[in-house]
């Protein structure tokens, strides 16, 4: 085992070739839908059904999709390496289901509801629906374990611990275009190795000293994990 920490931060890119909308690119989801409708504390309090049929389309079609050889490749490392650590913007378990054991999600769970009150009463949904009236154990409305836009993120302060003790670094499939997650990437150690597998060219590249594989996550994070396992 290679006494070394592999630390990952994915976003939507990486499950788009299991078939997952990705948000920001050409017929993304936040092109067909508005963001402070459908992911923000307000557009809860607004029109909560909204919300929730947004959330259950998302859920159904992510129990429908499939690990890509991107999250098997990524669970891959976890054989040779003594620590392998993914943090994910994603809400869809596909690095759990593609074989990942350490999983921190930034931006909540689709398989996951909570109280509306209770923000640490959460239950396993599976790819059920959430529908108005639905009770947590409190009495209180379930809704959907996700982090909205308004919203604080829990599990920021034990990713960045993560990302400042990496010895190797990978960003794949994020535009690294929403805070707190985006700020992760400039926590890392300075002399790490550092990839990043995206096929559109990031802005932050110019000035890093970033390996940049310009292609898909299906072909890219395969290649990458082949170097890492040589
Ligand atoms: N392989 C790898 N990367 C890809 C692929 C692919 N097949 N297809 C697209 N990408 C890249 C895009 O080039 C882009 O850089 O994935 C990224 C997707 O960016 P976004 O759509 O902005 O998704 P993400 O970065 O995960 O969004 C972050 O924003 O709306 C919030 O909560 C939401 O978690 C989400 C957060």
């Amino acid at each position: 085992m290679l006494k070394k920490k592999i630390v990952v931060i994915s976003g939507a890119g990486i499950s788009a070739e299991s078939g997952l909308s990705t948000f920001r690119d050409a017929g993304g989801l936040w092109e067909k839908h508005d963001i402070n409708e459908v992911a923000s504390i307000e557009g809860w309090k607004k029109n909560p059904e909204k919300v929730l049929e947004f959330y259950n389309l998302r859920r159904k079609q992510a129990a429908e999709a499939k690990p890509n050889k991107a999250h098997l490749a990524l669970a891959k490392l976890e054989k040779l390496y003594e620590e392998v650590v993914v943090i994910t913007q994603n809400v869809d378990d596909l690095h759990e289901r593609g074989g990942s054991g350490n999983v921190i999600h930034l931006h909540g769970e689709l398989c996951k509801a909570r109280s509306e009150r209770d923000e640490l009463l959460i239950t396993d949904i599976g790819d059920s629906s959430i529908k108005l009236g639905d009770k947590a154990e409190d009495g209180c409305q379930l809704r959907p374990h996700i982090v909205w836009f308004g919203e604080l993120v829990p599990m920021m302060e034990k990713a960045a611990t993560e990302v400042e003790n990496a010895d190797i670094l990978i960003i794949v499939g994020t535009s690294l275009m929403v805070y707190p997650a985006a700020g992760l990437v400039n926590l890392s150690p300075l002399n790490i190795p550092k990839y990043i597998i995206d096929p559109a060219d990031l802005g932050f590249l110019k000035n890093e000293d970033w390996i940049h594989y310009k292609e898909n996550a299906g072909t890219g994070v395969v290649k990458l994990v082949q170097k890492l396992t040589r």
